[in-house]
């Protein structure tokens, strides 16, 4: 078994640690690099952000590095705050900025400012209200310092251009590949480069944890302190990353992140590309996947009532052979799936809509940005003239996993598409749903809330011109 290869602040590090043991805590307790702070240890406050440059990319990303495991930076050249500038060298156009606009906070959460700064500066956009606030959604300040820190991004100078970094997946820049399997501490972890490898591991190994991003499985190891006695990472897995155009549908690879699927999904699914832009942040989007969000199965996982709505499917693949289930026909309980032990979600496929749908996405949150939903909505809707050909609606957060509301469906069909026909739709949800009352939303509100998305997707195809929604900023 080899050892971690990266480089860290511009130097060659070969590392060995069990596995189990998060970014946050091998720089801070190992490296000794102690400017990454840890503020919740959960992937919501940012003071961790460092920035990762993965093998042929030629930029960096925002990554939490609480949620993070160290094999997942194999491979990659890695930046913390250390690495913007020396102790008597110049300040980092980032830290410049920061100082003259006023815009330092304290310890803990400005070094994670300063990341992800460092990451939307390194990506070449241009400094633009919307775009600054979502670079610095991950980010939070208890004390209320943003408006210094957005002027400070509007002031960066522009990024010198980068070349692609070195090396292919599972490789690493200083000393050459690692052989992408690292034991420690009677813990192991496997990145396989090929799908055919991944396949062979799962195989042998179906009890080990698989791992994509992390940003749902990091919680046990940061939270919940647990260690992993084995874990299949899908990271270096070339085949999944890819995210394709097809003729009838989009193919999402079962590796791809957010960040790498959001262009095409933009595209060819503009709503579907707005919500995920709700999913966490920046820090998140960049390491979660699609595939993470089907396989944990969360009641209020953002992305499947998108996938039920729109008849998405996905490719389960095993050693000996693969099939192809619905969406709908995956998730089968409260964080309940149909994958068996060996197999993986190699593809997600979204059809693409004939002409003349309506599709939209919905996601009621107490905060817009970086937070779990309380209740979330997608339609697809077919109209006949004036009438209701067929209305797709799935919700999340309205039971023990996310479905279809058959008894509205039903009874919408063939009604007029006016506001008059959601007369009854309070009580044909609360055919379709009984949802809990937890600390997002009581059960009463959750069906209020759903029906008010229904009442609003009637608006927002029948009324043209008129504002509807209301942006934060
Ligand atoms: C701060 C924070 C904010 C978040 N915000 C949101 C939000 O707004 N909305 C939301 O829906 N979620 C949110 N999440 C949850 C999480 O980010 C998503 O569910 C994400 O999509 C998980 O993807 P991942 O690649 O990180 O999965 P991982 O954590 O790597 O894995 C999750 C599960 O999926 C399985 N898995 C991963 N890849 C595959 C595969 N190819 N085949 C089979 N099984 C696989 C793993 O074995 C594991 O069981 C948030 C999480 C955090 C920490
Ligand atoms: S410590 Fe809060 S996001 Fe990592
Ligand atoms: S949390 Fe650092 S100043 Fe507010």
């Amino acid at each position: 078994m080899s050892a971690l290869r990266f480089v860290l602040n511009g130097e060659g590090r070969e590392e060995r640690a069990p596995p189990s043991t998060t970014v946050l805590d091998w720089l801070r307790l190992s490296a000794r690099l102690t400017g990454t702070k840890e503020g919740c240890a959960e992937g919501d406050c940012g003071a961790c952000t460092i920035v990762i440059r993965r093998p042929g990319e030629n930029q960096f990303s925002a990554v939490n590095s609480c949620l993070l495991l160290l094999p997942q930076l194999d491979g990659c050249e890695v930046m913390t705050v250390e690495g913007l500038s020396g102790p008597d060298g110049p300040l980092h156009p980032v830290q410049q900025a920061l100082v003259d606009t006023d815009g330092t906070q304290c310890g803990f959460c400005t070094p994670g400012f300063a990341m992800a700064m460092f990451a939307f500066r390194d990506g070449g956009e241009p400094a633009e209200a919307a775009l600054i606030h979502e670079a610095l959604a991950g980010n939070l300040c208890r004390c209320t310092g943003y408006r210094a820190i957005v002027d400070a991004c509007r002031k960066l100078p522009a990024a010198p251009a980068q070349p692609a970094a070195a090396g292919g997946a599972g490789s690493v820049s200083a000393d050459g590949p690692s052989l992408g399997a690292h034991a420690c501490g009677g813990q192991a972890f496997h990145a396989p480069a090929t799908l055919a490898e991944l396949m062979e591991l799962r195989a042998a190994h179906p009890d080990a944890v698989l791992l994509a991003g992390g940003t749902d499985l990091g919680l046990r190891v940061s939270k919940q302190q647990e260690a992993f006695a084995r874990v299949i990472s899908t990271q270096a897995v070339s085949e999944l990353a890819t995210v394709r155009a097809g003729a009838d549908a989009l193919h999402i690879g079962g590796g791809a992140t957010y960040t790498q699927a959001l262009p095409l999904i933009d595209a060819k699914f503009p709503a579907f590309g707005a919500l995920i832009r709700r999913i966490g942040s920046r820090q998140i989007r960049n390491l979660g996947t699609l595939a993470g969000n089907l396989a944990t199965a969360s009641p209020i996982g953002d992305t499947l009532p998108c996938l039920m709505a729109l008849d998405a499917e996905v490719l389960l693949r095993a050693r000996g052979g693969a099939r192809v289930l619905k969406v709908e026909d995956f998730i089968t309980g409260y964080r309940k799936t149909a994958l068996a032990p060996d197999e993986i979600i190699a593809e997600i496929r979204l059809p693409y809509l004939p002409a003349g749908r309506d599709f939209a996405a919905y996601k009621v949150s107490k905060r817009f940005d970086q937070d779990i939903s309380t209740v979330v909505a997608a339609f697809v809707l077919r109209r006949e003239g004036e009438m209701v050909g067929e209305l797709k609606a799935a919700f999340g957060g309205m039971a023990a996993r996310p479905a279809r509301a058959a008894a509205l469906e039903r009874a919408l069909a063939g009604k007029p598409w006016t506001p008059a026909a959601h007369a009854g739709i309070d009580a044909l949800l609360a055919e379709d749903f009984s949802p809990l009352s937890d600390h997002r939303g009581g059960a009463t509100y959750r069906l209020r809330a759903a029906a008010g998305l229904v009442r609003r997707f009637q608006l927002e195809t029948t009324l043209t011109g008129a504002p509807l929604r209301v942006e934060a900023l």
